[in-house]
C-alpha cells in the first residue's frame, strides 16, 4: 500500500468539516444495565431492508458489549440535550443519569428528536473501529423539535 501523505492531526481536521448529529447508541449489557455511547459516526443506509450504520472505536466499552443479533437503540438527540451527550461520552456525568425507554427489547433515550429501535445484523471490523449495520425494527420522530449538531463543538440550528 502506498504510503500516507497525512497525519493524524490532519485526518482530524479534514473530518471535522463534516458537520453531524449526534446520537446516543444503547444496548442492555449482560447484567441487564443499559451501556449508551454518543456517536456521531450513524448513517442511515437503506430503504428496503431498512438498515442503518455508526462505528465503534475498538478500545471502546460499547464494542466489547455488542454481539450479533442483539437488540439496540439509537437515539437522535436534540438541541437541549448537550448534557446527555457529554454524560455518554464521559465527559461529565448527570445526576441522576438519563432515563431511557424500551421499545421492542431496546432501551431508547426519553425526550430524544427520533429513536430507533434496531437489531445487529452484522459487526466488521474497519481498521481501529468496527462498523455496526442494524436493522431497523421500530422508529418514531418529533418533528417539531430540533437536532443536537456537531460541528467545531456543539450548535443548533433552526428548521425553516
Ligand atoms: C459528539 C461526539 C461524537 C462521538 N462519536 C463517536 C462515534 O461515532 N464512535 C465512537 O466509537 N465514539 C464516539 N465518540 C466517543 C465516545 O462517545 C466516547 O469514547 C465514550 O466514552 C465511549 O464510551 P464507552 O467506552 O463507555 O462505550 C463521540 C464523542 C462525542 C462527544
Amino acid at each position: 500500500m502506498k504510503q500516507k501523505q497525512f497525519d493524524a492531526a490532519q485526518l482530524r481536521q479534514v473530518a471535522g468539516c463534516f458537520p453531524t448529529g449526534v446520537t446516543v447508541v444503547s444496548c442492555y449489557t449482560q447484567k441487564g444495565e443499559v451501556h449508551g455511547m454518543t456517536a456521531s459516526s450513524f448513517l442511515s443506509v437503506s430503504l428496503d431492508p431498512a438498515l442503518v450504520l455508526f462505528s465503534v472505536k475498538k478500545e471502546n466499552q460499547l464494542a466489547q458489549i455488542l454481539s450479533e443479533g442483539m437488540a439496540v437503540g439509537i437515539s437522535i438527540l436534540t438541541d437541549q440535550m448537550e448534557a446527555e451527550s457529554n454524560h455518554f461520552a464521559r465527559i461529565a456525568s448527570m445526576h441522576p443519569s438519563p432515563d431511557f425507554t424500551d421499545h421492542d427489547g431496546a432501551p431508547v433515550l426519553a425526550h430524544s428528536h427520533a429513536w430507533y429501535s434496531t437489531q445487529v445484523d452484522a459487526l466488521r471490523e474497519a481498521g481501529d473501529h468496527f462498523l455496526v449495520l442494524c436493522q431497523i425494527k421500530s422508529l418514531e420522530a418529533f418533528p417539531e423539535k430540533n437536532p443536537l449538531v456537531y460541528y467545531q463543538g456543539y450548535k443548533k440550528i433552526q428548521a425553516e
